[in-house]
């Protein structure tokens, strides 16, 4: 089965055509960087009218690069949410516009759900469940048991700030451009993960949920001076730059792991598999690695772990064999979704 996906969530516009939920014929992705570096995150009007420039070239490259014709489709899946919402209008706008011309099926996909599947793309038929998904990326952190592909049960959660949001927010701190994740990252391998006590979140009677937003004010109060004796502002040294997103980021990494392996615990199961956006930082992969090196995992592909389409026709694939018929003209966007 040939599928079409298109993912227009929130900052990157992108096409794919995935064979059988599994071989990647094309993925192009246009990313939207350059539009929201000044103003350090996403601006979502500038946002929808740059998808709205490029979703019909980066659909003509993407079938190019497949050497496939729209004929040839059989299949269009489509992230419905959770994101921006006029953002997401325009995937599913073109989505069911496709449709109702080629007069094939539709199917609306979990972009959440999505970033899991980005590391089972060459595994599926290998994969034992229970597994546990962890995903990490700029709009969410969550914690979910897996008994099959698109049967979850959520097991926590953030409860404030997002972890790659926490990562952006420290980085927009430190003066750095957004997406802030890669620029902690680089910064943080030549600086001290000691040098600043930060602590992420404990969310009371709830041992698998998240909160980073105190960790983000921990470093403001540090860059203000107000952690420090005297209340003046520290000096930005690029060495205190370097120790400060050691420090954020161990802090947040280490928090993530030893949540991994609690909830893994819970689930009864060996096997962990990551999505998400922060999935790229190669840190978190070297610290899980040491951290527990007794549970098996699972890793989206470099070129698959930052929003793309691909993920969304694998899965849209998985959806439509399971559901055995595409979604009605009325779907909606949807900016909230849970498991
Ligand atoms: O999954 P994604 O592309 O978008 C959402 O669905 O949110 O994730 C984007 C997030 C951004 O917050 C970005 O800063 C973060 O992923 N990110 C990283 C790294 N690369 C991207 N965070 C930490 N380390 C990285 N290397
Ligand atoms: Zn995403």
């Amino acid at each position: 089965m040939i599928v079409l996906g298109i993912e227009s969530t929130c900052d990157e516009t992108s096409c794919s055509i995935v064979r059988d939920g599994r071989d990647i014929l094309s993925n192009v992705v246009t990313s939207q960087i350059d539009l929201h570096a000044e103003y350090g995150g996403v601006v979502p009007e500038l946002s929808c009218r740059r998808h709205v420039d490029v979703i019909i070239p980066v659909l003509d490259q993407c079938l190019s690069e497949a050497n496939i014709s729209l004929q040839e489709i059989d299949l269009i899946a489509v992230a419905y949410g959770p994101g921006l919402i006029g953002a997401l209008l325009i995937g599913i706008t073109a989505a069911k516009s496709l449709s109702l011309a080629l007069n094939i099926p539709f199917v609306g996909v979990n972009h959440i759900e999505a970033h899991l599947y980005a590391a089972l793309m060459s595994h599926q038929e290998t994969i034992k469940f229970p597994c546990l998904g962890v995903v990490l990326s700029g709009g969410h952190t969550s914690l979910v048991r897996m008994d099959d592909i698109g049967t979850y049960t959520p097991i926590g959660e953030t409860i404030d700030d997002a972890i790659g949001e926490a990562f952006d927010k420290v980085a927009k701190q430190l003066g750095l451009p957004y997406p802030g994740g890669p620029q902690i990252e680089a910064l943080a391998k030549e600086g001290n993960p000691h040098a600043f006590p930060f602590k992420p979140g404990k969310v009371k009677g709830k041992p698998f949920d998240f909160s980073f937003s105190g960790l983000k004010t921990a470093v403001l109060y540090t860059l203000q001076g107000q952690n420090a004796k005297n209340a003046s502002l520290m000096p930005l040294t690029p060495q205190t730059m370097r120790d400060i997103s050691a420090s954020f980021q161990h802090a947040a990494l280490t928090d993530v792991i030893d949540k991994v392996v609690l909830a893994a615990n819970e689930c009864s199961t060996d096997t962990i598999i990551f999505g998400g956006g922060v999935t790229n930082n190669k840190a978190l992969r070297l610290m899980f690695q040491e951290k527990a090196p007794h549970l098996k995992t699972l890793w989206p592909a470099f070129g698959l772990s930052l929003d793309n389409a691909a993920m969304i026709a694998g899965l849209g694939y998985h959806t439509f064999l399971k559901k055995g018929h595409g979604d009605p003209m009325d779907l909606n966007a949807a900016t909230r979704i849970q498991f």
